[in-house]
């Protein structure tokens, strides 16, 4: 016997009874009894779903522009950039990728002090070398806010093992081209990008460390299913909790606790790993997952 319910208000579609069904659909529970076929105990449910305002410095760039239309899939994002018209440009290149896969997406662009300053959580999509003056800029902005760091200082053809140490000159004699060919991370003074970057933060701002691992290609490409595995390191759980909904946020991505702050240099310096592994190999966007 085929039942209906709740036709004009978007379920047209019949069930079998037989035995009890459960459905569960835009907000409304109940069953099907099987020997009526009708509808019974209908109710709503409270779905939690938690919208965050985030802005993403520097989301005009590649990395930036993944998480974008990532999020953005069910997040208000602000794009930030130095620069505002280049900033609303991008976010309604954005927000039009999103609108033409069906997302009614909340994308709007400012300059990276706006885009801070209105947010919850602020990402900082830059490079390294541009962070100091960046976070300087973006200082009032920032203050209570949970901050995203998914920094990583590399550089090509260079070295540096220990904080303040000697670039490690690594002799290549086989082939001309062979120094062109390889990333190294450069560890920074504090040990770590992360670290660095917390000693910059205003009082009572947290910095969760994340996402490094992740190529911008396939994350800027909605069309393509991720399968990554993200490490997250932080000394406050509640923001690093807030930072695995937003791992969990995107399909694919799974977020694994690493430590404090002073284990990020383990994942940052994962990175670099990763490029020499697609560039020397011939692979393409190369990214991380642990089996146990
Ligand atoms: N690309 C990846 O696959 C990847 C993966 C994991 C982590 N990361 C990390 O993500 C960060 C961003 O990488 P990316 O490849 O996305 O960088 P990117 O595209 O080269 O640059 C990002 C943005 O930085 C801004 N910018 C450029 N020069 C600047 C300056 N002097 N001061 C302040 N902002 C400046 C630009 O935005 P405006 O001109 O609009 O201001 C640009 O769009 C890096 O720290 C990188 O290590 C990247």
């Amino acid at each position: 016997m085929h039942v209906s319910c709740c036709a004009g208000k978007g379920i047209e579609k019949g069930f079998e009874t037989g035995s009890p069904v459960t459905f569960i659909w835009s907000g409304l529970t109940g069953h099907i009894d099987p020997s009526s076929g009708r509808v019974i105990d209908i109710s709503y449910i409270v779905v939690d779903v938690i919208i965050m305002k985030i802005a993403i410095i520097g989301g005009t760039g590649s990395i930036g522009k993944g998480f974008a239309l990532r999020w953005g899939q069910k997040h208000h994002i602000i794009v930030g950039s130095r620069k505002q018209e280049k900033a609303k440009a991008k976010a309604a290149e954005y927000t039009g990728i999103l609108n033409d896969l069906g997302y009614n997406a909340d994308i709007t662009g400012d300059i990276n002090i706006k885009a801070a300053s209105e947010a919850d959580v602020v990402l900082l999509a830059i490079r390294y070398g541009q962070v100091a003056s960046t976070i300087e800029q973006i200082m009032p902005g920032l203050a209570g806010k949970i901050v995203i760091s998914v920094v990583v200082p590399m550089e090509k053809d260079r070295c540096i093992i220990v904080p303040d140490g000697v670039p490690l000159e690594i002799p290549t004699n086989d082939r001309e081209d062979y120094k062109a060919d390889y990333f190294c991370y450069v560890t920074p003074p504090a040990g770590s990008a992360a670290q660095e970057i917390a000693a910059m933060l205003p009082a009572g701002t947290e910095l969760v460390s994340a996402f490094h691992n992740v190529p911008a290609g396939k994350l800027s490409n909605p069309d393509i299913e991720l399968n990554y595995d993200i490490g997250v390191c932080g000394n406050s759980m509640h923001s690093k909790n807030i930072v695995f909904d937003l791992v969990r946020d995107i399909p694919g991505m799974r977020p694994l606790d690493i430590g404090p702050l002073e284990t990020s240099s383990m994942v940052e310096s994962i990175t670099p790993l990763l490029v020499n592994v697609a560039i020397r190999n011939h692979m393409k966007d190369v990214g991380i997952k642990f089996i146990d």
